[in-house]
C-alpha cells in the first residue's frame, strides 16, 4: 500500500515536473533585444557616441556650455529610468552655479546599446569615455541616484583619479557586500517585502532565471517592476504631488525599456545584486577634501538606512547627509534636489527645508 502510494506520488510528481518544464522552458529565455537604430528596432532620437568597442551610448546635455562651465558632471540614472530623469537640477540653478551636466542612458536602457557583459566596471569606464569624447577635461564630477549609485561606486573604484568629486544619492546597497555583518544585512533584507527578497535571491543566486521570474504571473515578483512598491509616507506624498506628470512619466518608462526589459531592468538587477569584484567598504580614502557626498533619507523603505549608516561609518571620508522624514524619492522632490545639487558642488552646508 505504502509503496503504491509513493509510486503513484512519484509518477504524479514526474508528470507535474515535465509539464512544468515544458511550460516554463521557452519562457526562461529572454527574447533578443530590439537594438535601437537597427532595421527592426526603434529609431534613434538623440545624440550618441560610439564607444571604443563599438557600442553606442545615448546622452543628453544640460545647463551651461561645457566650454565655460565651472563644474562638469556626468550623471547616472536610477532603475527603470533614462537620461531624461528629472533628478537633474533646474536650469536656473545650473546657470546660477555654472554647471554643465551630461546624463546618459545606461547600457540597455533607452537608446544605448545593450551590453550583455555589463559589470560595475564597464559602466564606470563608459562614463570616463563619455567624458573624454565630449572633451570634459582631466577631472569631472559624477552623480548617481538609487541604482545609478552603483555606477558611482564603480567610478570611485576604477577611475578615482579622474574625479573632482562624487555624489551618491540614496544609492542602492548590495546585501552581499562582504563587509556587512551578517546580522545587519539580514535585518535590512528582512525589511523588504517577501516578494522582493525572492527577486533579490533570484538575481544573486540564479541570474539565468531572472527573465522568467520577473515576467511570470504565478507568484509575485519584484515590487518595483510590478508597480506595487511599498512606499513610505514621504514617498507617497511626492508621488501624489507629481500626479499631474503621470502621463509624461509613463512615456519615459516606456522609453526606458524600448529595446526590451531584459538588457535594461533585468541586467541591472543581475549586475547590481550579483557578486561584485570589490566591496565599496574596502575603498581607500583618496579624497581628503570632502568632495565625496552621500545623501540618504531616514524614511527610505527601498534602501534600508541602517545599512547606509554602516557603509558611511566604514568610510568616514564620505560626507554623509541623512535627511529626516525623506524617502527614496528624494530627487523627485523639487526643493530637495536643488539643495542636494548646490551642496554637492559648492560645498555649502545649506539647511534642508521641508516643503
Ligand atoms: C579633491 O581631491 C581629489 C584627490 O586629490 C582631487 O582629484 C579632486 O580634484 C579634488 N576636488 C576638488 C573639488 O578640489
Ligand atoms: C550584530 O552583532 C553585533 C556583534 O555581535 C552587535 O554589536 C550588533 O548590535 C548586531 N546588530 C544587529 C543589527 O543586530
Amino acid at each position: 500500500m505504502s509503496t503504491l502510494c509513493s509510486g503513484m506520488l512519484g509518477k504524479v510528481l514526474v508528470v507535474l515536473l515535465v509539464s512544468g518544464l515544458a511550460w516554463a522552458f521557452p519562457a526562461l529565455l529572454p527574447p533578443p533585444p530590439r537594438i535601437c537604430g537597427s532595421p527592426d528596432g526603434p529609431t534613434v532620437t538623440g545624440p550618441r557616441i560610439k564607444l571604443r568597442y563599438g557600442r553606442h551610448l545615448a546622452y543628453k546635455e544640460h545647463g551651461v556650455p561645457k566650454e565655460t562651465a565651472k563644474y562638469k558632471v556626468v550623471y547616472a540614472h536610477s532603475f527603470g529610468s533614462t537620461r531624461y530623469e528629472s533628478a537633474i537640477a533646474s536650469l536656473e540653478t545650473l546657470e546660477e552655479l555654472g554647471v554643465y551636466v551630461v546624463s546618459f542612458d545606461r547600457p540597455g536602457y533607452g537608446e544605448s546599446d545593450p551590453h550583455p557583459k555589463r559589470t560595475i566596471q564597464t559602466t564606470a569606464l563608459d562614463m570616463e569615455e563619455l567624458a573624454d569624447q565630449l572633451g570634459l577635461g582631466p577631472k569631472f564630477y559624477v552623480m548617481g541616484y538609487s541604482m545609478g549609485g552603483h555606477s558611482v561606486w564603480g567610478c570611485l573604484k576604477y577611475i578615482p583619479n579622474r574625479l573632482a568629486g562624487a555624489a551618491l544619492v540614496a544609492p542602492v546597497v548590495n546585501y552581499w557586500w562582504p563587509s556587512f555583518p551578517a546580522n545587519l544585512s539580514t535585518e535590512g533584507y528582512n525589511l523588504q517585502l517577501t516578494q522582493d527578497q525572492w527577486a533579490l535571491r533570484v538575481a544573486h543566486y540564479a541570474p539565468w532565471l531572472v527573465y522568467w521570474w520577473n515576467t511570470q504571473k504565478w507568484f509575485p515578483y519584484n515590487s518595483v517592476l510590478s508597480g506595487k512598491l511599498k512606499m513610505s509616507p514621504p514617498d507617497l506624498e511626492v508621488v501624489s504631488r507629481s500626479a499631474k506628470h503621470a502621463n509624461e512619466m509613463q512615456k519615459l518608462k516606456e522609453y526606458a525599456v524600448k529595446q526590451g526589459v531584459f538588457e535594461s531592468l533585468h541586467r541591472d538587477m543581475m549586475v547590481g545584486f550579483g557578486k561584485w569584484d570589490f566591496d565599496p567598504m574596502d575603498l581607500k580614502n583618496l579624497f581628503s577634501n570632502g568632495s565625496i557626498h552621500l545623501w540618504h533619507g531616514d524614511e527610505d523603505w527601498v534602501v534600508p538606512v541602517i545599512l547606509q549608516r554602516y557603509v558611511v561609518e566604514r568610510l568616514p571620508w564620505i560626507n554623509y547627509h541623512e535627511i529626516p522624514n525623506v524617502g527614496h524619492l528624494v530627487m523627485h522632490d523639487p526643493a530637495m534636489k536643488e539643495v542636494i545639487w548646490k551642496t554637492f558642488l559648492t560645498g555649502e552646508k545649506e539647511q534642508i527645508v521641508q516643503s
